[in-house]
């Protein structure tokens, strides 16, 4: 189904290889202890060309016969955006980013090919890799070498190509976890507030949308028809978790505060006249009037999902995202302080994470239809929080209502996507953006909501 958000994003934000023989080491099992503790042993990441026959994943039409799609590679050279990722480390922006930043080439810098390729040790690359794949099937499936040969087999199970090496991105927090390793960094690999001013775009994510955004290669093997339902609440549980886990590290040895952590247009916005401006109107709870809050755009919606899914760890969470939030906006807070308490939220938001994706929590038609009001009936307080909290509340509405839509009938669907088009378009100009507009189209499209 055409998703909104794809088709906004773009307007916001800014061959053939040949055929490979297949030489690996079948013999090299990553699964065994001692042999993965050599790294001459450890198994190796072969290049996405190693998918590529038409037999395997090179296909051009699906296939409806197998369980995988067997166009894979073809999907993923020809649309998907991860095949460009090295390119445009070199294009005008990148170019200049590196310029600034004082490297001297951007597609050689370790800093840069952390996230725009497959940057792995040389002992992990087999004959066929090429580095210029940019970010290839095992970025994100894990190094192929040992499966690959036998996972053709007709009765070959998943979990024997897990237990070869292969990562499981059908488990939703892993999923989650591969995911926001780029689109929100690790200890490795990080975009800084540097680096934004330097010129990388902002990184924000929703697993929902980016996944109904990343060309379909694969088919749900989840039968659930909620199943997209969990997969954005897991996503932004595992996001929350990730960003406290940041916050507690810049605190503790980084450059603090990071500017990255705080909400950007509450320092980039353009100024009015002083009867123009919402954020007077609003004034500044919580905090010194002038100082910049912690960026909460990732839990502002996701507190409405708790509060369905959990409510002790609900109000649990509440209290010690206020205590992160009151020491990082103070500015001056002792920086252990603030360190140990995002790490204490953080352990939290990783509880939620492991209780949405467990099979014990259901997600049906009634639960997402109350989630979808219950964060557009939050409007005021999701807008004033700034323009990346009404981003997360508008992609997780759109990803809601895609779900909602695939499996019960809205008799005003088109009404719905044009609301939801609307809250898109106020994004457009984030340093323009302003809370009390957006509060009002998002109250418009809970009017809309059975
Ligand atoms: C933590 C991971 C990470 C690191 C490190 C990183 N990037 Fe990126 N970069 C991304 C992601 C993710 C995007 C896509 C952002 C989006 O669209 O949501 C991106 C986008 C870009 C773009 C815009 C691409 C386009 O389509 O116009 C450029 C240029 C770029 N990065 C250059 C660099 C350079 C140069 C460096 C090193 C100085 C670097 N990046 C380091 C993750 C990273
Ligand atoms: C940016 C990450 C990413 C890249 C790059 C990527 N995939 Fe995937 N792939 C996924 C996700 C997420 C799924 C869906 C979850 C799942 O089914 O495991 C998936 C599913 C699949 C499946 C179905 C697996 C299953 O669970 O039955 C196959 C086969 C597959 N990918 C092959 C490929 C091939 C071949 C390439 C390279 C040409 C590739 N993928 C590149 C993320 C990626
Ligand atoms: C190894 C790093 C890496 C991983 C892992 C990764 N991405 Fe990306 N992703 C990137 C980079 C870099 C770009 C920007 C590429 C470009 O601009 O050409 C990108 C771009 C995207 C885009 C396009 C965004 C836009 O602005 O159009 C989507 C959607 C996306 N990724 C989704 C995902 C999803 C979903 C996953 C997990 C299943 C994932 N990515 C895993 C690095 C990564
Ligand atoms: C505490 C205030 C503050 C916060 C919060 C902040 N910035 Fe900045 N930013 C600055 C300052 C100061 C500069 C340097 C401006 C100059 O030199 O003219 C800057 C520079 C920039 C620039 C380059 C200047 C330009 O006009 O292109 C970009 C892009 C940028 N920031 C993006 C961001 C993003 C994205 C965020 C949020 C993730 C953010 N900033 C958060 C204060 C802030």
């Amino acid at each position: 189904m055409e998703n909104s958000f794809g088709s906004n994003l773009n307007s916001k934000r800014s061959g053939a290889r040949a055929l490979l023989t297949i030489a690996i080491a079948v013999g090299s099992l990553a699964g065994n202890p001692i042999l993965a503790a050599d790294p001459a042993q450890a198994p190796k990441y072969t290049g996405p060309g190693s998918c590529s026959s038409p037999a395997c994943h090179g296909g051009v039409q699906d296939r409806t016969e197998t369980s995988v799609l067997q166009n894979e590679y073809s999907t993923w050279v020809v649309r998907d955006k991860h095949a460009q990722a090295y390119t445009v480390l070199t294009n005008p922006l990148g170019t200049r980013m590196a310029k600034i930043l004082g490297l001297p080439k951007p597609d050689t810098a370790p800093k840069c090919l952390a996230c725009h390729a497959l940057d792995v040790p040389l002992e992990q690359r087999a004959r066929t890799f090429d580095l210029t794949d940019g970010v290839g099937c095992e970025n994100c499936h894990g190094p192929a070498s040992a499966w690959l040969g036998p996972h053709t087999a007709r009765d070959w199970k998943y979990e024997k190509s897990l237990e070869l090496g292969m990562y499981n991105t059908r488990d939703l927090v892993k999923r989650s976890e591969k995911c926001l390793s780029c689109h929100l960094g690790t200890p490795e690999k990080f975009v800084d507030h540097e680096m934004l001013a330097a010129g990388h775009p902002d990184l924000y994510f929703e697993l929902g949308s980016f996944m109904s955004v990343m060309p379909v290669h694969w088919k749900e093997v989840e039968k659930d028809p909620w199943f997209a339902v969990r997969t954005l609440g897991v996503g932004q549980a595992v996001q929350l978790r990730e960003q406290l886990r940041r916050v507690a590290r810049e605190a503790q040895g980084g450059i603090w505060p990071e500017y990255a952590e705080l909400e950007c247009f509450s320092c980039h916005h353009s100024l009015t006249a002083a009867k123009d401006s919402w954020r007077q109107d609003r004034g500044y709870p919580g905090r010194r009037p002038g100082n910049p809050p912690l960026n909460l755009a990732r839990f502002v919606v996701f507190r409405k999902i708790i509060q369905e899914a959990d409510r002790g760890a609900a109000q649990q969470l509440e209290s010690e995202m206020g205590r992160v939030y009151s020491l990082v906006t103070a500015l001056n807070s002792d920086r252990r302080q603030v360190a140990s308490q995002a790490t204490s939220a953080a352990e939290t938001a990783d509880r939620i994470a492991q209780r949405l994706a467990g099979v014990q929590l259901q997600f049906d038609q009634a639960m997402t239809l109350r989630l979808m009001k219950s964060i557009a009936g939050d409007a005021e307080s999701i807008a004033q929080q700034g323009e990346g909290s009404a981003e997360q509340a508008t992609m997780v509405m759109d990803s809601l209502f895609i779900a909602y839509n695939q499996n019960a009938h809205l008799g005003n669907e088109a009404q719905i996507k044009a609301a939801l088009h609307t809250l898109f378009e106020q994004l457009k100009d984030q340093s323009a953006y302003h809370a009390f507009k957006f509060a009002r189209d998002l109250r418009s499209l809970n009017s809309l909501l059975p």
